[in-house]
C-alpha cells in the first residue's frame, strides 16, 4: 500500500490512531513475509520509509514487525549501492523483532544498461541473484510458520 501520504508521526497518533495507520499495519500483519525495498538517501534510508516504519511500531507493543518474516533489499547508482541504508534498517528491524533473511544480502548497483527497454533485468546472473533472494526468504517464511 501507499505510504507517501501519512502524516508525520507524532505521539498525539497514540490515543488517536486514524485509520490509514490501522490500515498499513493489516496489510504488514496479513502478509506471510515482507519484503522492504529501499533507495539510499544520505547514507541512510528516505525519511518516508522511516516515517511508514514508524507508523508500523505503534501504539505502544503493538508493532507490526515482530515474528514478520522480513527480507531487505535495495539498489541505488552509488558504489556501495545502499549497503548503509540497509544496514540501518535491518538494525531498526531486528529492534522490532523482525526475523530477518541475513543471506545472501542484495545491495543491487544500478547502471544505465541495467534494464532492457521493456522493464526485464538485463542480466541473466542478476536475475538468477534476485531469484535466489526471494527464495530465501520463502525459506525463511516457511520455517517461520
Ligand atoms: C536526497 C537523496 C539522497 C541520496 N543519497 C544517496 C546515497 O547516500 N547513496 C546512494 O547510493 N544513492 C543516493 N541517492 C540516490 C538514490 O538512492 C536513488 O538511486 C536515486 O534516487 C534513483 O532512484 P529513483 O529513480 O527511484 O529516485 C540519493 C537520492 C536522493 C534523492
Amino acid at each position: 500500500m501507499p505510504i507517501a501520504h501519512l502524516p508525520f508521526f507524532g505521539r498525539q497518533f497514540d490515543e488517536d490512531f486514524p485509520a490509514e495507520g490501522w490500515a498499513l499495519k493489516e496489510a504488514i500483519e496479513s502478509a506471510d513475509g515482507l519484503l522492504v525495498v529501499t533507495p539510499e538517501y544520505n547514507r541512510s534510508i528516505p525519511g518516508v520509509l522511516k516515517n511508514a516504519i514508524d507508523w508500523a511500531t505503534r501504539p505502544p507493543g503493538r508493532s507490526s514487525f515482530t515474528n514478520t518474516p522480513t527480507g531487505v533489499i535495495g539498489a541505488s547508482r552509488g558504489a556501495i549501492s545502499t549497503a548503509v541504508a540497509q544496514a540501518h534498517l535491518k538494525s531498526i528491524l531486528v529492534a522490532q523483532g523482525a526475523p530477518l533473511v541475513g543471506r545472501p544480502e542484495a545491495y543491487i548497483r544500478i547502471t544505465d544498461d541495467f534494464f532492457t527497454d521493456d522493464g526485464q533485468v538485463a542480466s541473466e546472473s542478476t536475475r538468477r541473484f534476485l531469484t535466489g533472494f526471494l527464495e530465501a526468504l520463502r525459506d525463511l517464511v516457511d520455517r517461520w510458520s
